[in-house]
């Protein structure tokens, strides 16, 4: 059998690896797209159970109607509290609206208040009753990626 010349070898192992390279990046795309709207739609929905589930949130942060019933459309966009203390006590009788995210706050800033307690700007801590959660990152994103999935408009 006659020798296949290296430089014929090499012409096709160039051809088959842009063939294959090609197919990579056409694969890569799409793929990468939809594993990084299911991570970010996974992240919401953790956010979701988060504030309307544990940290109860809604409690405070959410209108009622005068039956007292959350109004569906409305979640997290502000209301007064319907209880006080019964003793003198620093208090801030109304939770604003935090759909969208809290006005003034950058998605990272919402992650550190949740994390730390501390407002940007240097503004003094949240007052009671806001309760003073330290939640990890991992959960501090999980509401903001919850926060910011909410219309700002439906305030
Ligand atoms: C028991 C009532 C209550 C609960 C529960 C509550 N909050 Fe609050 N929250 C408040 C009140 C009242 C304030 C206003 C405090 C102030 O301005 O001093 C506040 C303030 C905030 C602020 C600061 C907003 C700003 O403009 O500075 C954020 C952000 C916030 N709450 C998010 C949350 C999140 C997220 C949860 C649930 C994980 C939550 N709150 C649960 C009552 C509550």
């Amino acid at each position: 059998m006659k020798p296949i010349p290296v430089i014929l070898i090499a012409a096709a192992v160039a051809t088959a690896s842009v063939y294959v390279l090609a197919a990579a990046v056409a694969n890569h795309g799409p793929k990468d797209t939809r594993k990084l709207a299911s991570a970010k739609a996974d992240l919401v929905e953790r956010g979701e159970y988060l504030v309307h589930r544990v940290g109860m949130c809604i409690d405070c942060h959410s209108p009622r109607n005068e039956q007292g019933e959350f109004i569906a459309t409305k979640h997290l966009t502000g209301s007064s509290l319907p209880f006080a203390p019964t003793v003198s006590m620093p208090w801030m009788p109304v939770a604003p609206g935090i759909a969208g995210l809290p006005p003034g706050f950058t998605e990272e800033e919402t992650v550190r208040f949740l994390m730390t307690g501390e407002r940007p700007n240097g503004r003094p801590a949240a007052l009671p009753p806001m309760p003073p959660y330290r939640f990890n990152r991992a959960d501090a994103e999980a509401i903001t990626a919850y926060l910011q999935s909410l219309r700002a408009s439906a305030r």
